[in-house]
């Protein structure tokens, strides 16, 4: 009955002691640390950067977390280098001069997380280098001189989430080179030689979530360039000078929330490109020569928050250019040619947040009033926009003006046509016929031409709208007839004019020239002709002909009648049979009665000598 708790007693004294020397085992045997590093025990770090090591020494402690060996003069890393580090977490073997790394170098780390090869001399990567490193979460290549990513490379890292490859002179990445990653959210590569999108090497990176591809010299997007990254939510695509085509499709099979084209040559908006990115909330296509935001494109974007284009070439900002974007909130068009930005361009300016129009040459008008007078609510960043004109307020930043003084300098005067004499042009066809319209207003209104039909009439073809606002027709023809207007309009209205042109047609197949032009000239002529009936019966001959023709057949046919009288008289001489008089029956114009035809014959009777 006592052998029970003597035994528990003797069993918690071994235990004790077996604790005991545990402890003392530790705290007598030194962490082991190379001479020329700082170790730290606490942290589990050993520091041997900027040591001027050649080699990687030897003699880690093998539950050493850290290890740094930055900034040395490492050169090669051979088969199985750090083999028995098997609780390192961090390897950082940046700025050293390692230009060749043996297979299976980093054999031998279960536990290495990160791995940092920044800024070496590495040319090429040999396959099997980074086998065994299946827990790594982020490998840094970049400063080095990769030309080539291998099929393979990165086979085994099946838990790596972040590579940075940049600043190499990558010309070619092989299709099967990011196999075996699909873990990897963040690919950055920051400069490189390639000459084309890697698209089927990217295309195997089906976790991707973030790619930064920056300063490459590629000029085209190609049509799905991005396919199959159906979790990438972040493009950037940064510094790429030659960029200047963004292919309809390229940007197909994505559903972003960030796209950056920015610092690239872009001369429009890519609207069609990213028509499809309705989760879209932040686009910034600064620096890149935009003139124009249009109006009514970027409505399928539901859900943009914000746009930068700074530093572009804007010179105009479309009414509803952001029609359709209900939380936009941030516009961010700094140092780009804007005369102004029109409250119409938003879906609803009560959203708007921020707004940063600094450094545009901005008309004071009444276009800009709306900001004026949100400058309290508006978040200009710190950077208020300034008036370039009038002169009165040149240089004066929206933010100072005082409320008196908003409806006086924030003003325009509505769009008005002065010279309104009716303009009613006759020409013949083939010629040219011009209109005038000139408009006051502040700011200067501009001009537009609609056709007979309505349309808008442009500043190219034949029928063409001239610089200084006037409108040409030139080769006229006998449809151009009809009523044009012409349309000035301002922010404070708009005003319009009718003319009216009227082509003669002429007659088809002419053998001699037509009238001479002087009669036919230009302004106050009624019309005169159904020009329409005439095209509709081609007359055979031209008038000239007709005159010639009638001129001649009369003169032939008073002569004939000349001869037979003359004929008749010497024949009646010298038959005998005499008869003095003759009766001729005809039938009179109806010019008086309507029908004619009812037998109402007239006669005359002519002597004979
Ligand atoms: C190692 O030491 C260097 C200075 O010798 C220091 O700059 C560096 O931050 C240290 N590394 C770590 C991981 O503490
Ligand atoms: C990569 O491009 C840079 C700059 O254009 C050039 O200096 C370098 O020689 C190129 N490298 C290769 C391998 O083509
Ligand atoms: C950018 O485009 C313009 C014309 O669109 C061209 O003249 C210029 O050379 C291009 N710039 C670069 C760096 O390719
Ligand atoms: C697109 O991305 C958004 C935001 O990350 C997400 O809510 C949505 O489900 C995604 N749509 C598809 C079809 O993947
Ligand atoms: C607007 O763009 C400029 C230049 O890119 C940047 O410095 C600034 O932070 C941006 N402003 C906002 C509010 O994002
Ligand atoms: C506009 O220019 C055309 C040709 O350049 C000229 O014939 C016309 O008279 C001009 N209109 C006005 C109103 O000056
Ligand atoms: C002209 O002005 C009126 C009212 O100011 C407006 O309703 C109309 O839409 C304007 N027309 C054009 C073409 O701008
Ligand atoms: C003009 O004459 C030619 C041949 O003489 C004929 O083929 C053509 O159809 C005529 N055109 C018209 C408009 O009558
Ligand atoms: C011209 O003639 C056509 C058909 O002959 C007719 O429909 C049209 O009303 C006429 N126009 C005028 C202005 O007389």
């Amino acid at each position: 009955m006592f052998g029970e708790p003597v035994a528990h007693l003797w069993t918690w004294r071994l235990l004790l002691l077996l604790g005991c020397v545990c402890v003392s085992a530790a705290h007598d045997v030194p962490w082991s640390c190379p001479q020329r590093c700082d170790c730290h025990l606490e942290t589990q770090e050993a520091n041997c950067s900027q040591k001027y090591l050649a080699a990687v020494p030897e003699g880690f402690a093998s539950d050493v977390k850290r290890l740094d060996l930055s900034s040395n003069r490492l050169k090669t890393l051979s088969r199985r280098q750090f083999y028995g580090l098997s609780k390192l977490l961090e390897l950082d073997l940046s700025n050293n001069v390692l230009s060749m790394i043996e297979v299976e170098a980093f054999q031998g780390l279960p536990s290495l997380r990160v791995l940092k090869l920044k800024s070496n001399r590495l040319k090429i990567i040999p396959v099997g280098v980074f086998s065994g490193l299946s827990n790594l979460r982020s490998l840094d290549m970049s400063e080095n001189e990769l030309l080539v990513f291998l099929d393979h490379t990165f086979q085994d890292m099946v838990n790596l989430q972040q590579m940075n490859a940049g600043e190499n002179d990558l010309v070619f990445i092989s299709q099967r080179a990011f196999s075996g990653l699909p873990n990897l959210q963040e690919l950055n590569v920051d400069r490189s030689n390639l000459t084309s999108v890697p698209v089927e090497a990217l295309s195997q990176l089906s976790g991707l979530v973030r790619l930064r591809l920056r300063r490459l010299t590629i000029g085209a997007l190609p049509n799905n360039a991005f396919h199959k990254l159906h979790q990438l939510r972040s493009l950037k695509i940064l510094h790429w000078p030659s960029l200047d085509t963004v292919a309809a499709n390229s940007l197909l099979g994505l559903n972003l929330t960030t796209l950056a084209i920015s610092n690239c040559n872009l001369s429009a908006v890519p609207y069609a490109a990213m028509r499809h990115l309705v989760y879209l909330r932040y686009l910034d296509l600064s620096y890149n020569p935009i003139s124009t935001i249009l109006g009514s494109q970027l409505m399928d974007l539901l859900r943009l928050q914000e746009l930068h284009l700074v530093g572009g070439a804007l010179v105009r900002i479309e009414p509803a250019a952001f029609r359709g974007l209900p939380h936009f909130r941030l516009l961010n068009v700094s140092s780009n040619r804007l005369a102004t930005l029109e409250e119409s361009a938003f879906h609803s300016v009560g959203n708007l947040q921020m707004l940063r129009l600094d450094r545009n040459p901005l008309a004071c008008d009444c276009r800009l009033l709306w900001v004026a007078r949100r400058r309290v609510r508006l978040d200009f960043d710190g950077r208020q926009p300034t008036c370039a004109i009038p002169e009165r307020v040149r240089g004066r930043r929206i933010g100072d003006f005082s409320e008196g003084e908003l409806p006086v300098v924030f003003t325009c005067r509505q769009s008005y046509i002065p010279d309104r004499r009716p303009q009613e042009v006759l020409v013949e066809e083939g010629t040219t016929a011009l209109f005038h319209c000139r408009a006051d207003g502040y700011p200067a209104p501009s001009v537009t031409w609609l056709s007979t039909q309505q349309t808008m009439l442009t500043s190219m073809g034949r029928i063409r709208v001239l610089a200084n606002g006037s409108l040409e027709v030139r080769y006229a023809q006998v449809q151009d007839s009809g009523t044009y207007m012409c349309l000035a309009t301002n922010a404070a209205g708009n005003d319009s004019i009718f003319v009216k042109l009227q082509v003669q047609g002429f007659p088809r197949n002419r053998t001699a020239p037509y009238y001479p032009e002087i009669g036919w000239s230009t302004t106050g002529y009624p019309p005169s002709t159904n020009t329409s009936a005439q095209m509709a019966n081609p007359y055979p001959f031209d008038a000239k002909t007709l005159v010639i023709a009638t001129t001649m057949g009369f003169l032939s046919f008073l002569s004939s009648v000349a001869i037979c009288f003359v004929f008749i008289f010497f024949w009646s001489q010298s038959k005998g049979q005499i008869k003095h008089t003759a009766t001729i029956d005809f039938v009179p114009r109806s010019s008086m009665g309507g029908g004619g035809g009812d037998g109402d014959t007239g006669r005359f009777t002519m002597k004979l000598i």
